[in-house]
């Protein structure tokens, strides 16, 4: 058998399902998209979620991903075991409605034995309990006997992830021979030990679980599969762990050569090296995404991870900042199959590079603090540290614990674990209680989602006024509840959703246009309905919301639409100052400054961008100055639809961990700001 590198087997996983009439996409941000049971994109089905259910219609019935993840579930044994990550990726094919169990195993079958060359006789597939079917498949049209072929009960064989779609599953185990076995005489498919090791799961997504124990059946059987790519990697290397596999072992290498150590000589020098091999890489791919260290969220569990990587380095001898000299190398290692990295890396390694500053002050700072406390102990004869001190270090300060520990046991001094405990649990009873309560899929439910997802509205308004449009749903809203209606009156409130509109949707930030919606018939106005926003609806529909002021709206109307002209103008105008304003900063303050968010009203704009620290009198009067000389440069306004690859050709900025299509919209103002937006500008092409 070949021994493949990952990103070969990233590449021949994704071909051989394209060949198979899938339609492959690219890895989705780590940043979830409407959904907030998830802080973060952990399995690769989780982006497709709205797929499964039928919310959205996806691009094609099939697609493949390989997708970045990260699980923090296990954040304490990783480094200490040599198989837990935060960081992995996650090949996938999937069926929404279309192929069902023969395809997804005979395909995963081939895949694992034709192209990558694994022995059939070391593979042992399972089905869960019941699944006869899925059984059949395995024995009679694959041909594996039936002795090895395993039954599972919901521990192994049933797929869920809190709530959302799930099903049984078949999973594949590939047996990497008894010396990695752990010698007891039961020791099969399914133990424990290293000996075994599931390399495919195939999930037959039928049902809709409400996380408590409830399943809908769905009303099409989907497939979700999942296959970790480096466990794929372990078991085509033949490689002892996942640390040993070429990605992984390059930058553990460098891990090592950094802090002149040699793996495998220290049991827990190599904890430490395990922890920031594995840690390195979320912080770099959440990074590139958009997340910035904080003390909420995904941002702390950002935070949490560069520091304790940081801190590891520091048990490893490592002197001074290295997180970004180490992420280079996952940069170089993975941009095969995420060019974001690589267009990203300046950026990424600011970030790094700050924020590793920042707690090595906060290490500093936490030494001084406990020299005080260690000070307290001993003029009071004690030596013992308070649980209360010891948390208030972590807490507050943000001094690790073990940093503590270790500290003090050079001294002869000792913590009050309990009470540590205690004051650690009484901050998280007051964090849970302060925690919205959110749901699944139900999160956002609203009346939207009972609309037909085949429902979608086209968007003509760029250059023209007004249009005609037919009326596809209204809703109507009372007491506080939607419901759909046929009918919409005088005086009912609601949202009205056409074929084609020309008033913009609420979207990049900027507000939906107002506008009005008139039925007329022999010239006569006989309905008509005050538009005072307009929104994007999942699946792309757009929803004029507001009251009928006269006569009655019924399905099937053709009416014109068209938007409020002033409210439209002066939004463009804040629009494009925005544009200007990006700019401006990158010019004044330097190029890792992003877009982090944007708010654009025909009053007034803010935007959100990523800096290090409080902008300067001096360099906010600079940046001032730049937007007013671009503005009197008078640069003409002109957009164009470009394939994204032109588009990045011409240095056109756009925005972190967003999603675009392959024909972008790009808004060029005389060359001195070029941006992906959707937006509506200033023309500037009047002559006066
Ligand atoms: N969603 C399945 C998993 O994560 C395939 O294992």
């Amino acid at each position: 058998m070949k021994k493949y590198g990952v990103n070969e087997l990233r590449r021949m996983y994704l071909e051989f399902f394209e060949s198979k009439g899938h339609l492959k996409m690219d890895s989705f941000s780590l940043v979830p998209k409407n959904d907030k049971s998830l802080l973060l994109i952990n399995a690769g089905m989780a982006p497709l979620k709205p797929y499964f259910t039928g919310q959205e219609i996806p691009p094609r019935r099939r697609v493949t991903t390989c997708q970045k993840c990260v699980r923090t579930g296990d954040i304490e044994n990783v480094g200490k075991t040599a198989r837990h990550l935060t960081f992995f990726e996650m090949l996938g094919n999937f069926s929404f409605g279309d192929y069902f169990k023969h395809e997804a195993i005979a395909w995963s079958w081939e895949f694992l034995t034709k192209v990558v060359g694994l022995s059939e006789d070391r593979l042992f597939p399972s089905v869960y309990l019941d699944d006869d079917e899925a059984f059949d498949i395995w024995n009679k049209e694959v041909g594996v006997p039936a002795e090895r072929i395993f039954r599972f009960g919901k521990e192994d064989n049933f797929w869920e992830h809190g709530a959302g779609p799930c099903g049984p599953c078949s999973e594949i185990y590939y047996d990497r021979g008894v010396k990695y076995g752990c010698g007891k005489p039961d020791c099969k498919v399914g133990c424990d030990c290293d000996r075994y090791i599931e390399v495919w799961n195939n999930v037959f997504t039928q049902f809709n679980g409400d996380g408590k124990g409830g399943y809908e059946e769905l009303a099409s059987k989907n497939i979700d599969t999942g296959m970790g790519l480096e466990r794929l990697a372990v078991v085509c290397q033949d490689a002892d762990t996942v640390f040993d596999i070429d990605t992984m072992k390059a930058l553990r290498d460098r891990v090592c050569e950094l802090a002149g150590v040699v793996y495998e000589t220290d049991p827990k020098k190599d904890v430490s090296i395990r922890l920031i091999t594995d840690h390195i890489r979320s912080v770099t791919f959440m990074t590139s995404d958009g997340i910035l260290p904080s003390n909420e969220g995904r941002g702390y569990v950002l935070r949490r991870l560069l520091r304790r990587a940081a801190r590891h380095g520091r048990l490893l001898g490592i002197q001074g900042k290295f997180l970004a000299k180490l992420c280079e190398t996952v940069i170089r290692d993975s941009r095969d199959g995420y060019p974001e990295l690589e267009e990203k890396k300046d950026y990424i390694f600011s970030v790094l590079d700050n924020e590793e500053e920042k707690f090595n002050k906060t290490i500093d700072q936490g030494l001084e603090i406990l020299a005080g406390m260690e000070s307290e102990l001993a003029a009071s004869g004690r030596t013992m540290l308070s649980g209360d001190d010891a948390f208030k270090l972590y807490d507050t300060y943000g001094f690790p614990l073990d940093l503590t520990e270790e500290i003090l046991s050079e001294r002869g001094l000792t913590i009050d674990m309990e009470g540590y405990k205690k004051a650690m649990e009484a901050q998280k009873t007051l964090a849970r209680n302060s925690r919205k309560k959110t749901n699944y899929m139900g999160a956002d439910a609203t009346v939207y989602d009972e609309i037909d997802p085949s429902v979608t509205s086209e968007f003509i308004g760029y250059d023209r006024e007004s249009c005609e449009g037919t009326v596809l749903v209204m809703t109507k809203e009372e007491d506080g509840n939607g419901s759909i209606v046929n009918t919409l009156s005088e005086g009912e409130s609601g949202a009205v959703i056409l074929d084609k509109t020309v008033c913009y949707a609420t979207m990049g930030g900027q507000q939906g246009d107002c506008g009005r919606i008139v039925l007329t018939e022999e010239g006569e106005t006989t309905a008509e309905f005050d538009v005072v926003d307009t929104i994007k609806l999942k699946g792309g529909k757009i929803a004029h919301i507001g009251t009928v002021i006269g006569g009655t709206l019924t399905d099937g109307d053709v009416v014109t639409v068209s938007y409020d002209r002033a409210k439209r103008t002066a939004t463009a105008k804040n629009h494009s100052a925005t544009h200007l304003l990006q700019k401006a900063l990158r010019t004044v303050l330097g190029s890792h400054v992003e877009q982090a968010g944007s708010f654009v009203s025909p009053e007034r704009l803010r935007f959100d961008f990523s800096h290090f620290h409080a902008m300067t009198k001096e360099e906010i009067a600079k940046v001032e100055e730049l937007v007013n000389e671009a503005i009197a440069a008078d640069y003409p306004v002109v957009t164009k639809i470009m394939t994204l690859e032109e588009a990045r050709r011409t240095g056109a900025m756009a925005l972190f961990g967003e999603k675009y299509g392959d024909s972008v919209r790009v808004v060029d103002m005389g060359g001195y700001s070029i941006e992906l937006c959707g937006g509506t500008h200033v023309a500037n092409d009047c002559i006066l």
